[in-house]
């Protein structure tokens, strides 16, 4: 393996955990602002939330360029551009970049304006619902579990046992299933109401 070739691959796996980072303090704000019982607790959230998904297409970027680089370049034609994990790896990558940038954006917006609209006194039924929305849960956990998906069909492709297109489009359409499905169940799981919510609630 040429130096060149494993500073592609160091660098593939370091964009690999800079998505992974990112996807996790997504998570982690996304949990404390459906917790949050005040805008003023959840505004610091909000604000990264708003910021972290800038990480997502640098990262995927990084992901392509590097694995383009290391597929022009496999050892022996050990893979290439046909290599069905590779094709299946890249529209998933695709896939989950478009998701994010159309549905992942429009969230994040109505997330910032109903922040913006209750201030920071309790948190109104609108901030609660739009951070405990079906959508916004299934993107926060779909997309990193398709990456699992890749990162099987990666592996598996790397170390020579290729799976065909077919069976590597099924394994990141059944780890993006499986991640929608977790989605499902963690939004299904919203803590009460916060009591200090309650008088707002009945003043307005
Ligand atoms: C979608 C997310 C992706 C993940 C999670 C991922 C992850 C990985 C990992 C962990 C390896 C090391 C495997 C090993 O050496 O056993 C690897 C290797 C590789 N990746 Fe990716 N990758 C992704 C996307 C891509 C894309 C889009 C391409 C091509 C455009 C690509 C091309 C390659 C190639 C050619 C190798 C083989 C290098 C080698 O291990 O010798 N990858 N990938």
């Amino acid at each position: 393996m040429s130096t060149t070739f494993l500073i592609a691959l160091f660098l593939h796996i370091a964009s690999l955990l800079a998505a992974f980072g990112a996807a996790g303090i997504m998570l982690l704000c996304n949990l404390k602002l459906r917790a949050a019982k005040t805008g003023a607790d959840a505004f610091t959230w909000g604000i990264v939330a708003g910021k972290t998904p800038l990480v997502f297409p640098i990262a995927s970027l990084g992901l392509f360029l590097t694995g383009a680089y290391m597929t022009s370049k496999a050892p022996g034609d050990a893979w290439g551009w046909g290599s069905g994990w590779i094709i299946a790896s890249l529209v998933g990558l695709i896939a989950i970049n478009v998701e994010g940038k159309i549905l992942g954006d429009r969230h994040g917006k109505e997330m910032r304006e109903a922040l913006k609209a209750n201030g920071p006194g309790p948190l109104s039924a609108h901030v609660r619902e739009v951070a405990n929305s079906r959508l916004g849960w299934i993107l926060t956990i779909a997309s990193p579990a398709l990456v699992l998906g890749a990162l099987w069909n990666m592996l598996t492709g790397a170390q020579g046992s290729p799976p065909s297109l077919g069976h590597a489009f099924l394994n990141v359409a059944v780890a993006w299933a499986i991640g929608a499905g977790i989605g499902i169940w963690i939004q299904s799981k919203a803590p009460a109401a916060a009591p200090e919510a309650a008088p707002s609630a009945v003043a307005s």
